[in-house]
């Protein structure tokens, strides 16, 4: 939070220290269920006239703030999965056994991570409601599985999220029952773990790892929602081991956007939440084709590119968003590996 008269450029510090938010920790994950401030009100042009550059600056450091956070767009991708999630928690609430899951595969920047957040947060939302006043609940445990996993890394991430002591003495078995008693005691219904295509089968580690994501499914009465890339691909779906997993989980496939009515959709939400003083609505609705060409239907590079463009309006002072002001925005590595001025290039 920024605080009473705090220096201009402050928000640089915000953004720091959100970045630092960490999903994987209960607190980390609680802050962002609980977060979604309201968008700040620009003042009248005539009343920010009035003041000294330094205030002025100070009034548009929310503005910058407001376009440096994401907002979330409710795109068939995040609706497909909250939808889906919340059905298998109520269908396996009653279950002891062959609890269902789901998986959202797909490629890397597809939205996979934002969709199984938003399913989580809505569960812990939704819970908190029905339980005002029941703070030692967990609906929702969140972790990642790190690079070159090993069994005991996972279930060590399970602890830390929880803020169990995960010491060296404690053997993997100690922490799994130790993270199913306390799932079990704080109610946690939804398990969701995220960068799935990490574990790789081809070694031991691997085919540990996914070992161990069973007996924790098995141990915590929690639906469990696995998102990686391209999963259904890496093996992890085949053989005996993952067969059982293909059998119970339904799988949530995310793309690229086509250019179609979606895509407009999307660029005309991300443009209703610009606060530019001179921006024009219906500007970058105008330019979704040129859009999509220049992102190759990519929502992350999208949204990049409109809240860059935001930022550099503010800064600069032109408070409205047009074509050579997007161009200005660096596209990143992918994009602009495979942008068609790139690839006419590549042709010649
Ligand atoms: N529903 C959405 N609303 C707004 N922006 C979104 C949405 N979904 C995705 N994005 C944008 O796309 C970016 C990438 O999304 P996300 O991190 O969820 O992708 P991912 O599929 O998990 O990628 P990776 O495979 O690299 O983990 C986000 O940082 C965000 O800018
Ligand atoms: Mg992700």
């Amino acid at each position: 939070m920024t605080e009473p008269g705090a220096i201009p450029g402050g928000f640089l510090e915000d953004a720091e220290a959100e970045s630092g938010q960490q999903l994987t920790t209960l607190e980390g994950w609680r802050e962002f269920v609980a977060a979604e401030p309201p968008p700040p009100t620009p003042l009248p042009l005539h009343e920010y006239a009035d003041l000294s550059p330094v205030e002025q600056e100070v009034a548009d450091e929310e503005r910058l703030d407001h376009h440096a956070r994401l907002l979330v767009v409710a795109t068939s991708t995040v609706r497909h999965t909250v939808t889906s999630g919340r059905r298998l928690v109520l269908l396996n609430r009653h279950a002891i056994s062959a609890r269902r899951g789901l998986i959202v595969s797909g490629p890397a920047g597809t939205g996979k991570t934002i969709a199984i957040t938003q399913l989580g947060r809505t569960h812990e939302l939704l819970d908190r409601a029905r339980h005002p006043h029941r703070s030692e609940r967990i609906p929702v445990l969140y972790i990642t599985v790190p690079p070159a996993a090993t069994a005991r890394m996972i279930a060590a991430e399970f602890g830390r999220f929880l803020g169990l002591p995960v010491s060296r003495r404690l053997n993997i078995t100690d922490i799994i029952e130790a993270v199913a008693g306390v799932c079990t005691d704080t109610r946690t219904g939804l398990v969701i773990v995220d960068e799935l295509h990490n574990i790789s089968l081809t070694n031991r580690h691997g085919a540990e790892v996914a070992d161990t994501l069973k007996y924790f499914s098995e141990r915590i009465p929690a639906t469990f929602v696995y998102a990686g890339i391209d999963i259904e691909r890496s093996g992890l779906l085949t053989g005996t081991r993952g067969a059982q997993i293909a059998s119970r989980f339904t799988l949530i496939p995310t793309h690229r956007f086509p250019y179609g009515a979606e895509w407009k959709g999307l660029v005309a939400a991300l443009e209703q939440t610009l606060l530019l003083r001179d921006h024009k609505q219906g500007t970058l609705v105008a330019l979704d084709r040129y859009l999509h060409e220049r992102t190759g239907g990519m929502i992350g590079t999208l949204s990049h590119q409109i809240r860059g463009a935001a930022i550099d309006a503010i800064l600069s002072g032109t408070e409205k968003i047009t074509k050579p002001a997007l161009q200005a925005i660096p596209l990143d590595f992918t994009s602009e590996s495979r942008s068609p001025a790139k690839e006419a290039g590549a042709r010649r």
